[in-house]
């Protein structure tokens, strides 16, 4: 494990982190650079600018933006107009800027993709059931200058990744089914973020290893000792009234699993 979090902790596939939101001085060169990526899906959608600011003031590393459709999966969220308007404010007080985490659950792929990366999108992750050539959009993803990542649903198989693993910069596995946030955490993804660390460190690529769904200050640790780097965390950090003090928390959970 210790070789796979080694090599985790190359350089990130993003921007550099500004220092008030870095957590390089926990971690030495050889340590994994933890992210902690807020999903909005859980904020105030009638002051989702404010929430914004307040969550990256409070130390947001990504912003996870969760595209849902009414057809890849039961529920409807916001498209890229609203990417496009929060945009601006995806920046901490330094005036550095904070990755757009795009995660679709959309079916197809493809316009919407692009669509995003018009509007801003910095990373954007697609589930390879939604589209018809995995290779293709994930290609098409990297020609408009985005980061692109496969997303693995709880009964997924990790196979896929035989064959473009070499292509992407990002891995994200759902640690609850698509849809919806404030459910439980699924144990088996544990084993699956070991295997997908396992792949990771065998490619000798620098990719990001992402984990969605029921992400909570007691469950993090746990989580990062499966091998992950970079954690969506929508309900733990938006149903409480201190954002800072639940991020703080994930962070000193995390330092402590190291
Ligand atoms: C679920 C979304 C998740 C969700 C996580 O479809 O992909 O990003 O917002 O929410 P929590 O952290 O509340 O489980
Ligand atoms: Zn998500």
């Amino acid at each position: 494990m210790l070789t796979a979090r080694i090599s985790g902790a190359q350089t990130a596939p993003d921007a550099p982190t500004p220092a008030c939101c870095d957590n390089s001085a926990m971690s030495t060169t050889t340590l994994p650079t933890f992210r902690i990526s807020p999903s909005i899906l859980s904020a105030d959608f009638a002051r989702l600018g404010d929430e914004l600011k307040a969550v990256i003031a409070a130390g947001a590393d990504w912003i996870h933006f969760d595209v849902m459709d009414n057809h890849y999966v039961p529920n409807l969220t916001f498209g890229p107009m609203i990417c496009h308007a929060l945009k601006p404010h995806a920046k901490n007080a330094d005036g550095s800027a904070v990755p757009i985490d795009v995660h679709l659950m959309v079916q197809p792929v493809d316009a919407l993709a692009a669509a995003f990366a018009d509007a801003g999108a910095d990373l954007i992750s697609f589930h390879p059931e939604a589209t018809g050539h995995v290779h293709r959009s994930v290609q098409a993803i990297k020609a408009k200058g985005c980061k692109a990542g496969l997303v693995f649903n709880p009964a997924s198989s990790l196979e896929v990744l035989d064959w473009v693993i070499d292509d992407i910069d990002l891995i994200l596995i759902m640690s609850v089914n698509p849809g919806f946030g404030g459910q439980s955490f699924i144990d088996s993804a544990l084993r699956k973020i070991e295997q997908a660390r396992k792949r990771i460190d065998a490619s000798g690529r620098d990719i990001r290893l992402e984990v969605d769904g029921g992400i909570k200050i007691d469950n993090i640790a746990r989580v990062a000792s499966a091998g992950a780097d970079t954690f969506v965390a929508g309900s733990a950090i938006f149903g409480q009234p201190n954002y800072r003090t639940v991020i703080d928390a994930m962070r000193n959970a995390l330092a402590r699993s190291l």
